[in-house]
């Protein structure tokens, strides 16, 4: 979230993927440029800083400058896959690594805060039809990142892919949930992974400004919180080589 979010990635990454013998950083950038969109700035920057792979939501294609980047498949990015035919970008893309082939795909649930009157496909069914596509391609695993509103989508897209893919992260509260696990069949899955930024913010937004607009009951521009203690919520995944499957999902939840 903000410039918070890349500084206090920056900050604990190096030493969480050293500890944990890291292979490949996954992490969903639609709120990394002034809490909207992504610039090719700041996505170069995550790259730097040694984020792999970024998946999307709702805010993804805010920046028009990053669709030029989207819709190049050899670029580590992507949007919701589950937008209308004739969306700029790409939904699902691999990540290569020195163990195999990683499928990333994003998914957006179907009520997501102002933009539930947007259309967007059904994610199940956009979820199986990339699946059966993408059947023939040899790889290590597939990560979904499934980017909603209500937490029973969220434990039923997981349900739903459950043995199919190596995990469903849920993700778009900025608040992580207590409920990482593999699922019955071996999928990962949480219903909400967190954010990284700011700490004491109501979800990377100064206090202030969001308690001013409630008092008042006057729109008002969000004004990051850039200052103050920190957050970094991630979680671990343990793929199995052999089914791509999880063998492990663990919370990573750091205050600085
Ligand atoms: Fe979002």
């Amino acid at each position: 979230m903000g410039p918070a979010g890349i500084k206090v990635v920056s900050d604990l990454l190096p030493r969480i993927k050293t500890e944990n013998k890291v292979d490949v950083v996954i992490a969903q950038a639609e709120n990394v440029s002034d809490g909207k969109g992504i610039t090719q700035e700041d996505f170069k920057e995550l790259r730097r800083i040694g984020v792999d792979f970024c998946t999307g939501g709702n805010w993804s294609l805010f920046k028009d400058e990053i669709v030029p980047i989207m819709v190049d498949k050899n670029q580590p990015i992507i949007r919701p896959a589950n937008y209308p035919e004739g969306t700029p970008g790409l939904g699902y893309k691999y990540l290569e690594t020195d163990m195999g082939k990683i499928l990333v795909i994003s998914l957006l649930g179907q009520i997501v805060g102002r933009d539930s009157e947007k259309p967007t496909d059904n994610p199940l069914k956009v979820a199986d039809k990339i699946l059966k596509e993408e059947e023939s391609t040899k790889k290590l695993t597939t990560i979904v990142n499934f980017h909603g509103d209500f937490s029973s989508e969220k434990k039923v897209i997981g349900y739903y892919l459950d043995g199919r893919v190596g995990a469903v992260i849920g993700d778009h509260w900025h608040i992580p949930t207590a409920d990482a696990m593999v699922l019955p069949k071996g999928t990962g899955h949480i219903t909400d992974v967190g954010m990284c930024g700011s700490l004491d913010s109501s979800l990377g937004v100064r206090l202030d400004v969001v308690i001013g607009r409630w008092l008042d009951n006057k729109p008002s521009r969000n004004v990051l919180e850039a200052d103050g203690r920190m957050q970094l919520n991630a979680v671990l995944i343990d793929i199995n080589e052999t089914t791509g499957l999880a063998k492990s999902v663990k919370q990573v939840q750091v205050i600085k």
